[in-house]
């Protein structure tokens, strides 16, 4: 079974940060990539400030929170991932653009490393068939905040050998998360479940229902979720619920799973939630 020492991080969003924070602060050395130089300044940004707050709260000493720092480093340049034993990309929800990216890793990156996605719905049998190591390819599905959530969901394609799930599994145990495993079906477990109450709070919105606040009060008060619907969908991103919405919608067939249009007519406007400042609340 590989052990994973050393990882490669691809996105560097609201997951992909997480993720590399995560692994930094449990011994792993991490390459951070993006495309974009400015989202890598702000994950090191976010990074070091979540993990200095940590440290003034006393849940860390100075010197493990020196060394995740050090553990981590950030690149515009994919090339340097040649020695990782694992990637985990964490960049747009489109599976074209993921092939792409997993057609050059597969290139890049050693013969013998885990090919892994954070999508949350995309087929990773799909994914995988991009790749001449279709049995090295494999979804490791982190939750929002990856640092906070206990759960990682492993999804393994048509194809995923046991020693990559093994070395996968082992790796979410040693950031400390449990582990659940879904056969490769649009949205896995989480997002089957979790979207379609998404949607269905826009539909609700959207045919007036009630207000924002009431439904998402409901939802919180009523039935004991952290955050309601509407306000866990400009958590998410506006874009990445209706990309899966739209995954859930072909992969199943099925016309209740089609995207509420106000949810799309949001993300027209460019509406995203939280990370642009406005979705279906306005933050700024
Ligand atoms: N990164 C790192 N740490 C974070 C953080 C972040 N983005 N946000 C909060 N934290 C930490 C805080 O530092 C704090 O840590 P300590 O307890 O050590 O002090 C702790 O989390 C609690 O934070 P707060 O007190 O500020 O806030 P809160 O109690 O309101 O919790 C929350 C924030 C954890 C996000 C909570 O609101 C929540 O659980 N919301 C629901 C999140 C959820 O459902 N996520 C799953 C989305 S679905 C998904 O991810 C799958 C997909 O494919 C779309
Ligand atoms: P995000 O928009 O916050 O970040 C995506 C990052 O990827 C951006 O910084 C962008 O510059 C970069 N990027 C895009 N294309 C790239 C490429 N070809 N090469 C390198 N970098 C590229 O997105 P996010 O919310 O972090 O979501 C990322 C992935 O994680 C998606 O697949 C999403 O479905 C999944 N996911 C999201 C959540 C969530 O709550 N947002 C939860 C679990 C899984």
């Amino acid at each position: 079974m590989v052990e994973i020492n050393r990882m490669g991080v691809i996105g560097a969003g609201q997951m992909g940060s997480g993720i590399a924070q995560l692994a930094a602060l449990n011994g792993v050395d991490v390459w951070l990539h993006d495309s974009d130089v400015e989202a890598l300044t702000r994950a090191r940004n976010s990074i070091s400030k979540n993990i200095e707050r940590q440290v003034s709260k006393g849940h860390l000493t100075q010197d493990v929170a020196h060394n995740a720092l050090r553990r981590l480093r950030c690149t515009c340049n994919l090339e340097d991932f040649g020695s990782v034993d694992l990637v985990v990309e964490a960049i747009v929800e489109s599976e074209d653009v993921k092939k792409n990216l997993f057609v050059q890793l597969d290139k890049i990156v050693e013969g013998s490393a885990i090919l892994a996605s954070n999508t949350s719905s995309i087929s990773i049998t799909r994914l995988a068939s991009a790749t001449t190591r279709p049995s090295q390819v494999i979804g490791m599905h982190f939750m929002n905040p990856p640092p906070v959530m206990k759960l990682v969901e492993i999804i393994r394609g048509a194809d995923t050998s046991d020693d990559t799930y093994q070395a996968t599994r082992c790796l979410a145990e040693r950031f400390g998360k449990t582990v659940i495993c879904s056969n490769d079906y649009p949205g896995f477990i989480v997002n089957r479940i979790l979207m379609p109450m998404i949607n269905e709070a826009f539909y609700t919105l959207y045919t007036g229902v009630a207000s924002k606040e009431d439904i998402d009060t409901g939802m919180k008060l009523g039935t004991n979720h952290p955050m309601g619907p509407l306000e866990l969908a400009d958590f998410i991103g506006l874009d990445v619920c209706l990309s899966i919405m739209k995954v859930l919608h072909i992969g199943l067939g099925d016309s209740r799973y089609a995207p509420c249009p106000l949810l799309v007519q949001y993300v027209d406007a460019g509406r995203l939630g939280r990370k642009r400042g406005i979705g279906v609340y306005d933050y700024n």
